[in-house]
């Protein structure tokens, strides 16, 4: 038979299973009222949350445990209070460290989850990272005010509890511990406690799609670079100061002559879903959509949105990494045009970003997700899904899992692994819930010799190779 007719056989034999109704949060608000009054507060344990409380400076109360009060907290009193947490709601929460700074403080995240140790196959893993800026200190006491919102709701708000039964939520409040621990209250505008212990830029620090990075690789970046490569975040939101904004990659630019131009947006392949990602961020924002420059002479933004490099190009962001090398969506949400404003403005601030906080993350759940499986229903690790007129590559986990956030509309998926013929997979999008698309891989045993390898989309290792650059400017994908 030739080849082309197999290929078509085994091609019609593909299956999408879209379930018409994917947890409706209705059933969750159900689920909740029938069991919210026998559900008491996580098991007490013997830890003594009141010695620590004294520690901390912190009131306690009785009902939720630590609670936080609006000021900042160093590096001890952040440990004490994530470690007061973890003890206080064992069944919500863990604590791990994801490495160490160059002074030797711990890189902390918390993750609040419904299954907090462990990950929920099918379900999401979603990250904020803050203070990788070091002066930039907002972020990380709406992280720790965030932490504590989500532990103390499960039981009395729906919406939290969908969320957590639904996500694992990684929080690090601070990836410059040694930047913060030098940095002033009520600096504004300088940049005294901006880098690391070394002096480096840490936003600057990563690989770069678009240009060669040269920075020495520092420890919090590796230690970033190792935690995103071990778990597959599927959303993610960096929480920075000194303007008021969510901006979206790309950062960088392919073309070196643009680089001099401010104003020149760099457009990815998702600009759609990144535009819109920005637009939940901004619009549950209390401020941030009006666009108000935050003084005279600094930028005003449509919406309080921007393209990453239409503000302004850079060399070694997080967000295009995590994007192009790990399929994670990545904003950088500018969430204070102070740096390191007063303390006693800290309530104002988790005012006007606790929505937005929340909102965001739960965007996690739009789009197509599903499992690539062989014909025995084994999953397929790293199998490459691509969808159509979207020339970015991620791979499925090793649970064949993968997650694709999208608008509603109508898409077709491309999968490929090795040993496998390679599916094409139609199918839709709506807005009120996830379409789930399960991809059965057949076996291209038999069929290889036979086939025009021309005309098969191989599969591409991750990471993306760095650049291509075409000389006109135009942003260009390695082809296949
Ligand atoms: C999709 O595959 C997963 C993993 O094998 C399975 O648990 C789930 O029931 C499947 N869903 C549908 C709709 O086939
Ligand atoms: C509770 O007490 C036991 C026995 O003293 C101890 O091993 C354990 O670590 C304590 N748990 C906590 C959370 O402090
Ligand atoms: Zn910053």
């Amino acid at each position: 038979m030739p080849f082309r007719k197999l290929f078509q056989e085994k091609f019609n034999l593909f299956y999408i299973k879209m379930l018409a109704n994917t947890l409706p949060s209705i059933v969750y608000i159900l689920l909740f009222l029938a069991t919210s009054n026998s559900q008491s507060i996580p098991e007490q344990t013997n830890f003594s949350t009141d010695a620590l409380a004294t520690n901390l400076g912190e009131v306690e109360s009785r009902e939720n445990g630590p609670n936080l009060e609006f000021r900042y907290h160093d590096h001890d009193e952040l440990t004490r209070y994530l470690r007061a947490i973890s003890a206080r709601y064992p069944a919500l929460t863990a604590l791990y460290s994801i490495g160490k700074s160059v002074q030797g403080r711990d890189l902390w995240v918390m993750v609040v989850s419904a299954s907090p140790y462990e990950h929920m196959i099918g379900k999401p893993d979603v990250k904020y990272v803050a203070n990788i800026h070091g002066n930039e200190a907002v972020g990380r006491e709406l992280l720790l005010h965030l932490i504590q919102y989500l532990v103390t709701s499960y039981d009395t708000d729906a919406y939290v509890k969908w969320l957590l039964d639904n996500t694992r939520v990684h929080l690090m409040p601070s990836m410059n511990p040694d930047g913060f621990a030098i940095s002033n209250e009520g600096q504004c505008d300088t940049i005294h406690g901006r880098h690391n212990a070394r002096r480096y830029d840490l936003n600057r620090n990563f690989p770069d799609y678009f240009k060669a990075n040269t920075k020495q690789p520092q420890p919090e970046t590796e230690a970033v670079k190792e935690w995103i490569s071990k778990i597959q975040f599927v959303l993610s939101g960096s929480l920075h100061g000194g303007a008021l904004v969510a901006s979206y990659p790309f950062d960088n630019t392919p073309s070196a002559i643009f680089q001099s131009y401010a104003h020149t947006p760099s457009i990815s392949p998702d600009d759609d879903v990144f535009r819109h990602l920005s637009l939940v961020y901004s619009k549950n924002h209390a401020k941030m959509a009006r666009g108000v420059s935050c003084k005279s002479g600094s930028p005003s933004f449509d919406n309080g949105i921007t393209n990453g490099a239409a503000w302004y190009p850079l060399t070694g962001g997080m967000q295009d990494y995590n994007y192009l090398w790990h399929g994670c969506m990545e904003v950088t949400l500018e969430i204070s045009c102070c740096k390191y404003p007063p303390a006693h403005e800290l309530p104002k601030y988790w005012q006007d970003n606790r929505q937005s906080l929340i909102k965001y993350l739960a965007e996690v759940h739009r789009g197509a997700h599903g499992f690539v499986m062989d014909e025995n229903a084994n999953p397929i690790e790293r199998a490459a899904i691509r969808v159509k007129g979207r020339d970015v590559t991620y791979h499925t986990t090793r649970h064949g899992e993968f997650w694709r956030i999208l608008l509603p509309g109508k898409y077709r998926l491309e999968v490929t692994a090795e040993g496998y013929l390679p599916q094409e997979v139609e199918f839709i999008v709506i807005d009120s819930h996830p379409t789930l698309l399960n991809v059965t891989m057949h076996s291209a045993k038999g069929y290889v010799q036979s086939a025009q390898p021309t005309k098969l989309p191989a599969e591409r290792k991750a990471p993306l190779k760095p650049t291509p650059v075409d000389p006109n400017g135009a942003i260009v994908f390695p082809k296949d």
